[in-house]
């Protein structure tokens, strides 16, 4: 649970969300902190995932409208754009938390990557940011001073194996998001990425290998992984006008895990190991 105070930090602002699925989801843990800084927003999901009925209880826990979108269709995202700008007025802010790759899905691996896949896991991942933003330019839908987040993951800039072509979706919506921050800029509309350490849930959990990821980073963040919570309220500085001169950046969300060379933690454990590995020898 999230017990952080609020500071009415988004009071008066229009917000859209994207990908909450059920209560572990990033999106649904930064909607809530988003309504107890006083904002008011639409989510929306794809219209499969919407069919769990689940992001209909977050509309009715947020009082907000929730809307069916396949952020990988265009003609959906502009129809989307249009609906939620005609029921709510031009946007504050967005968040982008949509990520899946059929191909990890399938458990294919790197080197024999399914091509159809990979463009599906880049289309949904990655392009759909590009989408989302062209249909906010054309359709006039942003304010002055807007913030835009899209949530990545450090694969963008290392290699996490079991994260496969998810590693590639995520440079480029990095990529996306400088692209669009450099033009927005002139609006006063910052685009930026929150790369979040990892964390419980659905998509994150079905990454092979990711309970052991989890503990790695864990063990090697000196304040330990962030919650879905932390990055909520992380979200909310940064839709706030307090950053308002934040724009074009991959912010590290992830207990220092990207700068730590190693821990004390993992030595003792590497040690441990070794001794265990000598006395069976
Ligand atoms: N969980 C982690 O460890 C972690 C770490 C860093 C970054 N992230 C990123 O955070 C974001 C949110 O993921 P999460 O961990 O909350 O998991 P989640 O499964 O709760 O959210 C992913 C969302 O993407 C939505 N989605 C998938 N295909 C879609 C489509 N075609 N159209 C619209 N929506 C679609 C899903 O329905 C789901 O709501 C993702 O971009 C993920 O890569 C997660």
């Amino acid at each position: 649970m999230n017990t952080t105070k609020s500071h009415q930090l988004l009071e008066g602002k229009n917000g859209l969300i994207f990908g909450a699925l059920d209560e572990r989801s990033l999106a649904w843990r930064v909607a809530l902190a988003c309504q107890r800084e006083g904002a008011r927003f639409t989510l929306s999901n794809a219209p499969l995932a919407m069919r769990l009925g689940t992001l209909q209880k977050l509309g009715e826990l947020t009082d907000s409208e929730v809307f069916p979108c396949d952020v990988s269709d265009y003609k959906q995202v502009v129809e989307l754009i249009k609906k939620t700008i005609d029921s709510t007025g031009k946007l504050d802010f967005i968040l982008h938390a949509v990520g899946m790759s059929p191909n990890i899905r399938k458990r294919i691996e790197y080197s024999q990557l399914n091509y159809g896949l990979m463009r599906q896991t880049l289309d949904i991942s990655a392009i759909s940011l590009h989408k989302i933003l062209q249909a906010c330019v054309q359709n006039k839908a942003l304010n002055d001073g807007a913030s835009i987040i899209a949530l990545t993951y450090i694969g963008a800039q290392r290699v996490f194996s079991k994260y496969s072509d998810m590693n590639d979706a995520k440079a480029l919506l990095e990529s996306i998001a400088r692209n669009f921050g450099s033009r927005l800029g002139q609006k006063g509309i910052r685009v930026n990425t929150i790369s979040q350490g990892p964390t419980k849930t659905s998509a994150g959990s079905g990454i092979r290998g990711f309970d052991a990821m989890y503990e790695f980073a864990d063990k090697l963040s000196p304040l330990g992984n962030p919650s879905a919570d932390d990055c909520a309220d992380y979200c909310v500085t940064l839709f706030s006008d307090l950053t308002r001169k934040v724009t074009m950046q991959n912010l590290f969300h992830d207990g220092g895990f990207s700068t730590n060379g190693i821990s004390e933690e993992l030595i003792f454990d590497l040690i441990a190991l070794n001794e265990q590995k000598n006395t069976s020898e």
